[in-house]
């Protein structure tokens, strides 16, 4: 980055210089790395709505152009062009690969889908109704009690390891999730079918019959899976980020990120939008629920509507909402009530004024709850596939942030309005 303005800060008749830094893309930066050891204040940002947190350079958002850039390519022309895995690959390595490149990444990784047969074991643990979220939480933070040969993060070899083997085995943990809730037997990966197909085997099999995933919606399932892969410093990659500052296995931060994820405000909004949409029910309830999104005393959110980036369309939702239609289409349920609601839904807010002034737009979750719960999906598995699909952004973020030699944990401070000091009162005195 390129050191060339400074910033000055004047108060109490005082005036500090602050350096600024210009990216390749996006706003400048104000370096406060130094200010509390100057100037003796902090500087306050709940929320961090106004603070970079990080140097990086795996994905670019522009929330008010409604752009979304890995590794400098555009969101719409990967998920047209590319696939899962090799958006995985330009995410880890920062480059496309070659053939011969991706033939060996793909090789690895579904070399590592199988997870370890005692693994089978937590799973029984749990109760029958348990949400998903909680078994993964639960069983991929485990999975550091059994690769013990990947957890030692000042290895380059083990942390590469350790990536692959998340990218492999989070879909069979999902699966497991998804087949230990319905009371079905796990399915085990098979090598001989892509990723996304893989995946849908090992939900919607059973060993009472062959199961051929049907490649269109092996390909809306790639896609959902492109569309979710990496998004910047949100909150879960945060949460990775500062798990990993303390030197955490990789195993246990990605945990944390799943943890994150689950907030119907962050991950879990697409459950949340499928369930406002059935309760909304009917294309003429809409005015009754866009009441309450705007009535202050009501909690009520449109879920699936807005976000802290994108001022702007989600560049994902405008691909999801393409997908929707064709697996829709495809499955002969075009004219799904829950699609009409959605879309008239979205039709009547973008013309309201009030989503206009606050820049409410359909964000990433609004079309691919619809997509997943044409596919079969319970809506409880809906978060899990985004916390499948981001694990390679997270592990991506995490191998960025161990190798700069400049790391150090994270620690922020506060603003205290607590009490101020006070000598212990005895009980009698009180
Ligand atoms: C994801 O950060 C990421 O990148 C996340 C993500 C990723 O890929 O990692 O993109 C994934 O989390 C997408 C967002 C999914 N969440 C939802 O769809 C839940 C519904 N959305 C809201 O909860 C909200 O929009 C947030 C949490 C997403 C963003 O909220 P902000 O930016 O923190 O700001 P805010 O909540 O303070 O909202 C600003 C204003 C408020 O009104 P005022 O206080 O200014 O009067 O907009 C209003 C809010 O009341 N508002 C909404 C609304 N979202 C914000 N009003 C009605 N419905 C909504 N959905």
């Amino acid at each position: 980055m390129a050191d060339s303005k400074t910033a000055t800060l004047t108060f109490d008749n005082k005036t500090f210089e602050l350096p600024m830094h210009s990216p390749s893309a996006g706003p400048d930066v104000i370096d406060i790395t130094k200010l509390y050891g100057q100037a003796g204040v902090f500087t306050h940002d709940p929320g961090f709505t106004s603070t970079s947190a990080c140097e990086s350079t795996i994905t670019y958002i522009d929330g008010d152009a409604g752009v979304l850039l890995h590794r400098g390519y555009p969101i719409d022309q990967l998920a047209g062009k590319s696939h899962y895995l090799e958006v995985c690959y330009l995410l880890l390595y920062g480059e496309l690969p070659t053939a011969a490149q991706l033939e060996d990444f793909e090789a690895r990784v579904t070399n590592h889908t199988m997870v370890h047969e005692q693994m089978h074991n937590f799973f029984r643990g749990f109760r029958r109704d348990a949400h998903p979220m909680a078994t993964m939480v639960g069983v991929v933070g485990a999975m550091s009690a059994f690769y013990h040969d990947s957890t030692d993060i000042s290895d380059p070899w083990q942390r590469e390891v350790a990536s692959i083997r998340l990218i492999a085995k989070l879909p069979t943990i999902a699966a497991m999730a998804y087949k230990y809730s319905i009371g079905q037997p796990f399915v085990y990966p098979r090598n001989d079918l892509d990723y996304a197909s893989n995946f849908l085997r090992m939900c919607f099999a059973v060993p009472a019959e062959e199961y051929q995933p049907d490649p269109i919606l092996s390909r809306a399932m790639d896609r959902i899976f492109t569309l979710h892969a990496d998004h910047e410093q949100n909150a879960s990659t945060s949460t990775v980020r500062l798990a990993g500052s303390s030197g955490a296995n990789p195993f246990a931060c990605i945990a944390a990120g799943i943890a994150c994820l689950w907030g119907p405000a962050h991950g879990g909004a697409n459950q949340a939008c499928l369930e406002m949409l059935k309760e909304i029910g009917s294309v003429d309830r809409i005015p009754e629920f866009i009441a309450r999104a705007k009535d202050k005393e009501d909690p009520f959110r449109l879920m699936g509507f807005g976000h802290r980036v994108y001022k702007n369309f989600d560049p994902r939702a405008k691909v999801m909402k393409q997908s929707a239609d064709e697996v829709l289409d495809l499955l002969g349920v075009e004219n799904n009530p829950l699609l009409q609601v959605a879309k008239e839904l979205e039709r009547i807010a973008l013309e309201d004024a009030y989503f206009a002034e606050k820049k409410l737009f359909p964000n990433v979750d609004f079309y691919s709850g619809i997509i997943l719960e044409a596919m079969g999906f319970p809506t409880s598995m809906f978060t899990p596939i985004f916390a499948l699909s981001r694990t390679v952004g997270w592990i991506s973020q995490w191998k960025e942030m161990i190798a700069d030699p400049k790391g150090k944990i994270g620690r922020p401070r506060q603003l205290y309005t607590g009490a101020t000091y006070r000598d212990y009162v005895d009980i009698e005195n009180r």
